[in-house]
């Protein structure tokens, strides 16, 4: 009889069970009027007296197995009907937690800095309140310049030397002063102006600037460095076109425009009927600024430009109000969950 218990408890512990049914079956088959513990308990009323005090307690060891794996087995069951019920399937893989999303703005940072990267920029970044030096006069601004003028610039009231920089620009002038040429760097950062805000136009945006100053450097390096990146960002067939501008501190400056198509109604209506889209501001380095941050002109030459983050995030994505990048709103957020 002991080796009988010992086999029963094996074949307890190593029961399957595919459904309720077979639960039942098993309690039957152990608990029943003519289960296996009935059996057992006639059996051991024929056993010698000297090992009933062994045996006894080992029949209820395995009355006491079948009863928990009972209690388990019955349990589980009884979810997954309740779960069939509600509709719910408990084998289906438990889907991920919701995760934040990159704001689009730095999702197109991070891509604009990175073809920079790859390219040798390195990545700097400057003190958003400036003064007047490194945003205007130490990059060529003639001291009557319209940039300088109230409707642009957010100066602060108690000194009004101090202003919150309006292009990125300043950077370069922070970079010129700490390093010795040759240099190669990208600075992206956010701007302040002076703006009413509309679907075009922001009092915050952000730009990211670039400068190269070495030996030999000219405007054919800047214009295939430009084209590099554009094709790199808007894709490998991408055209674009340099027309000349104006800008204090570079000499010759020129806006860059990518070709984007006439194609449909919108391209017509964002391109103006042209299909050229501004993308970037850029020229030579002018000598003066060169002179004014303590670089010899004769032997340096560089070239700089600056973009507008939001311009080409609006680009990419064909947003069409500048203001969704600062409401917040999870709607327009979510739509960039797949983006890194
Ligand atoms: N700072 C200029 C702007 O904000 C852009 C620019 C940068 C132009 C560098 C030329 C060179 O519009």
């Amino acid at each position: 009889m002991r080796e009988e218990l010992d086999l029963l408890l094996a074949d307890i512990a190593s029961r399957t069970f595919e459904t309720a049914d077979q639960v039942e079956a098993f309690r039957v088959e152990f608990l029943g009027r003519k289960g296996k513990i009935k059996d057992l308990m006639a059996e051991f009323r024929n056993v010698a007296p000297e090992l009933k005090r062994e045996l006894g307690p080992q029949i209820n060891k395995v009355k006491g197995a079948v009863e928990e794996r009972l209690a388990i087995e019955q349990a589980v069951f009884k979810k997954k009907k309740s779960a069939k019920a509600s509709g719910i399937d408990a084998s289906r893989p438990a889907g991920g937690q919701p995760h934040g999303t990159h704001h689009p703005l730095q999702v197109v940072r991070r891509e604009i800095v990175g073809i920079f990267k790859n390219m040798g920029f390195e990545v700097v970044e400057g003190p958003e309140i400036e003064d007047d030096w490194h945003v205007f006069s130490g990059l060529n601004f003639p001291p009557e310049h319209p940039a300088r003028d109230m409707q642009d610039t957010f100066f602060v009231e108690r000194n009004p030397d101090l202003l919150l920089r309006t292009h990125t620009s300043s950077v370069q002038v922070r970079e010129m002063e700490k390093r010795k040429p040759p240099m190669r760097i990208i600075m992206p950062g956010r701007v302040f102006r002076n703006e009413a805000v509309s679907s075009r136009a922001h009092c915050i945006f952000h730009q990211i600037e670039g400068l190269y100053i070495d030996e030999n450097v000219s405007f054919a390096d800047l214009k295939q460095t430009l084209l590099h990146f554009a094709k790199r960002f808007f894709g490998p067939e991408t055209k674009i076109r340099l027309r000349p501008s104006y800008f204090p501190f570079t000499e010759p400056s020129a806006e860059v425009d990518v070709y984007w198509g006439l194609e449909t109604e919108v391209d017509k209506r964002i391109t103006k009927g042209t299909g050229w889209l501004e993308i970037l501001g850029c020229g030579m380095v002018d000598p003066n600024v060169l002179e004014a941050n303590g670089i010899d002109s004769k032997k340096y030459s560089g070239f700089a430009f600056g973009m507008g983050i939001e311009r080409i995030t609006m680009l990419k994505y064909q947003i069409g109000d500048l203001r969704l990048f600062f409401e917040n709103d999870k709607r327009f957020l979510n739509q960039f969950s797949g983006e890194r």
